[in-house]
């Protein structure tokens, strides 16, 4: 089976449902609402990732090619005595194709870009696609945000090599963007700008041509008013959280893509 995101020129959505929905009868019923819009959905390879629970369940309900089911962590050891730790083989072994690696509510509880790393390259190993998440906590006229944003890159990708470039995806989203509301995601001149930041970042610790090929998506208050405009941003899809869970929403951010 080909890789989910990384083996396609399609734009990727990816919805993070967070510790939401509180039981497996209601996430239940987001998917199917999910799955049954992708049957008209072209060009766009949607992702889904619940809470672990959940995910051997919700993949058994679907067959189909555009969507993948995936995990929103994961521990870098392939077994052990590690209590309350899930790994990539285990998450592989339920159906799951990728897994959300540094997100900003990870690190906010003690994961470092160190540990990011090493998760990546057991990710990798498994043959799932991580989805990094990098994205600074606060903006300042200074472009102190740049240089912690290049940071934070450069330190979540030690030790892996180009090739193993070509299977990550990488998340965009400013902390300060996060679980608000359209009004306060970022506008598409700053996330234009960011994403050739990026693009720099990733050219400088490997080349121009594997700088190019990463996908690059945003997240950060994605909703549908404001999806078809955050593309004018030069990215490549997005991670969506709060409005994730809304299959009349999610539904269009997913169909807004040009
Ligand atoms: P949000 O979350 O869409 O609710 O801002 C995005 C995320 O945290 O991945």
């Amino acid at each position: 089976m080909s890789k989910p995101f990384v083996e396609t020129d399609k734009k990727v959505v990816i919805a993070n449902w967070k510790m939401k929905p509180g039981s497996l009868t209601q996430a239940k019923k987001i998917f199917s609402a999910t799955t049954s819009f992708m049957r008209s959905v072209r060009g766009v390879e949607v992702g889904v990732a619940p809470p672990f629970p959940f995910i051997q369940k919700l993949s058994s309900m679907y067959s189909g090619t555009t969507l993948s089911l995936g995990a929103q962590d994961l521990f870098w050891e392939k077994t052990g005595s590690y209590t309350g730790e899930v790994s990539a083989s285990q998450i592989k072994s339920v159906g799951g194709r990728f897994a959300i690696v540094g997100h900003s509510e990870r690190r906010a509880l003690g994961e470092t870009s160190k540990t990011v790393s090493k998760k990546i390259k057991t990710t990798l190993k498994e043959e799932l696609v991580p989805i990094l998440c990098v994205g600074e906590t606060k903006r300042d006229s200074s472009g102190d945000y740049l240089s912690f944003l290049r940071k934070e890159i450069q330190a979540s990708l030690e030790n892996i090599s180009s090739e193993e470039l070509k299977n990550i995806v990488i998340a965009y989203e400013p902390i300060w963007a996060i679980g608000k509301s359209a009004s306060f995601s970022m506008d598409k001149e700053e996330l234009h700008a960011t994403v050739i930041f990026i693009r720099k970042v990733l050219t400088s610790v490997y080349d121009r041509d594997s700088a190019k090929e990463v996908k690059i998506l945003y997240g950060g208050s994605v909703e549908p008013s404001n999806a078809k405009d955050l593309y004018n941003g030069m990215v490549d899809g997005f991670l969506v959280g709060h409005a994730s869970l809304v299959p009349k929403d999610f539904e269009k951010i997913v169909k807004a893509a040009p």
